[in-house]
């Protein structure tokens, strides 16, 4: 999709939905004068606010950005039921909604199970700056670590790597119906809100 295309998809959008430039704004913690930028083909939105952009316009992440899923959309259903995966060999994550088979570095992957966080694993979510601030009380050691944080809502899915010997806690987007997870590269994926 080219900056005209995406100018106008996301005026449509945002009209459609009843917002005013200033309401999105506000909604995204940036200035209207931003979303006007946008609208008039003068700049992308910063990719980290895909997300909660699309989640504002009610649409997916990849119909914001031009991606046709819409037919796949209908098939697969709801994101917040995606399976996600992980590729023991190069740690790559994949959500996948429907019916397919996941495959990274050459060998397919069975979706992660995900169970109720136990005491090692559950978090303290506070929101900060229209963000949550999501921390750990887990070791974050090459061995033993939690390797990423992730948000399933009904449209869209959202992750967040963590690295050993950083700190255990990250930013991530309030999304109201969301469920989060993290996963820990020993014990698994763990439902946390
Ligand atoms: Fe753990």
């Amino acid at each position: 999709m080219n900056i005209d295309e995406s100018a106008k998809l996301l005026r449509t959008l945002r009209t459609a939905k009843g917002m005013t430039q200033r309401e999105l704004a506000e909604r995204l913690h940036v200035l209207p004068k931003t979303v006007s930028k946008w609208e008039t083909g003068n700049g992308f939105p910063d990719v980290a606010l895909i997300a909660p952009l699309a989640e504002a316009l009610g649409v997916s992440a990849e119909a914001l950005l031009g991606v046709k899923t819409e037919e796949n959309a209908k098939e697969a259903g709801n994101m917040k039921r995606s399976k996600i995966y992980r590729c023991p060999a190069c740690g790559n994550v994949i959500f996948q909604t429907g019916k397919a088979e996941a495959e990274c570095c050459g060998q397919s992957l069975a979706p992660l199970r995900a169970n109720d966080a136990d005491e090692g694993h559950c978090a303290q979510f506070a929101k900060t700056d229209g963000e949550y601030y999501v921390a750990f009380g887990h070791e974050m050691t090459k061995a033993h670590s939690i390797e990423f944080v992730a948000c399933l809502t009904d449209d869209s899915a959202f992750v967040k790597k963590l690295y050993p010997e950083q700190d255990a806690s990250c930013r991530v987007p309030i999304f109201r119906r969301g469920k989060y997870y993290c996963f820990c590269n020993l014990h698994g994926l763990f439902r946390i809100k």
